[in-house]
């Protein structure tokens, strides 16, 4: 009875001429209800030396339907059914490019970024994301009920003193305790903040961290290093403007505006980023605050360094002309596969 259920389901194989003929003869024989399907299921049921060698065979012909299937649409996919159909093969078609696997775009910047941060000898590390209360904040200059901790709208684990990092600050502290200057490095990573998603927000996002520590550091240094950074990022075109800005752990502080205002190569400005020619805000800087050298342990006022957190999101979407944060994250293919 099983070969002659094989015979049948392989003749039906080899006659489908379609993805859905195929489709159907595979639920008729393996599907959940299958003709095979059940013979397997109700192997159960008998005596034991019976059942392995029926078993054996059951097995043994369900692979034989299943690659007869396989086969089978390969064969009416492409160039196989165009030859027995035509009895010709057009060689010089372009042919059909596999999908290949490739970095997402913040994975694209972020990997630019590092690569000119390092050309400038700054070096990167890595922090976790899971942070304490005291490097999220306390070293930072962000002492328990300072209203500067609103600024940032926190994920608390329910672990106390625990928390998603909501910068990438923390790993200033961590690092300079273990380092002494002078010393330049970056930290990428990925920053959670419990807010409202719209545009340019969203509940998590990454961030690079900056910081330089040395003898007589100042914001000369800070300008000349994160301008030749944009340049490096977005061409020599792009403008930069400093703000006066308020973080605990800068004195003083700014906020970095840029403006990239290439005219497309197509001639025109996209019309789809509104954010072109516009100046958008894309980091937090300042000079390194004398509490969180205090706090790291180093000699007061014998350092002087600068510290910024770039958002990645915002670099990518100038350089990619992406007018929503939301969709790095929508898992949307047809975004993906633009990059
Ligand atoms: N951590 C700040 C933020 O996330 C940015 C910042 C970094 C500001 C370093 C100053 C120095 O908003």
């Amino acid at each position: 009875m099983l070969h002659q259920l094989k015979e049948k389901a392989l003749e039906a194989i080899a006659q489908a001429n379609d993805f859905k003929k195929l489709e159907e003869i595979y639920r008729q024989y393996l599907g959940r209800k299958g003709e095979l399907t059940k013979i397997l299921r109700s192997l159960r049921d008998i005596p034991e030396k019976e059942r392995k060698e029926k078993g054996n065979l059951a097995n043994q012909i369900k692979k034989k339907i299943d690659e007869a299937i396989k086969n089978r649409t390969e064969e009416l996919s492409g160039q196989v059914k165009l030859v027995k159909e035509k009895g010709w093969i057009d060689v010089s078609a372009p042919g059909v490019l596999p999908l290949e696997g490739h970095p997402h775009p913040i994975s694209l910047v972020q990997q630019q970024a590092e690569d000119i941060f390092q050309s400038m000898g700054f070096s990167v590390v890595e922090g976790p994301e899971i942070e304490t209360e005291y490097y999220n904040f306390d070293a930072l200059n962000i002492p328990q009920n300072h209203p500067a901790r609103d600024l940032w709208d926190t994920f608390w684990l329910k672990d106390i003193n625990l928390l998603l990092r909501t910068h990438t600050s923390p790993m200033q502290a961590r690092y300079m305790e273990k380092h002494q200057p002078p010393l330049r490095i970056i930290v990428p990573g990925r920053c959670f903040r419990h807010e409202a998603t719209d545009a340019s927000h969203d509940v998590q996002f990454y961030q690079i961290e900056g910081l330089m520590v040395g003898q007589n550091i100042s914001v000369v240094h800070f300008k000349g290093i994160v301008e030749e950074f944009l340049k490096k990022l977005f061409g020599p075109e792009v403008k930069m403007r400093l703000r006066p800005g308020y973080f605990p752990f800068t004195e003083p502080s700014f906020e970095v505006d840029i403006m990239v205002s290439f005219a497309d190569k197509s001639g025109t400005n996209s019309a789809n980023c509104k954010k072109l020619g516009k100046w958008l805000e894309v980091m937090g800087a300042g000079m390194v605050h004398q509490n969180v050298f205090k706090a790291v342990g180093y000699p007061l006022r014998k350092w002087q360094g600068f510290a910024f957190g770039l958002g990645l999101e915002r670099l990518a979407m100038l350089k990619y002309k992406i007018d929503d944060i939301r969709l790095f994250y929508s898992g949307d293919l047809r975004f993906l596969r633009q990059f």
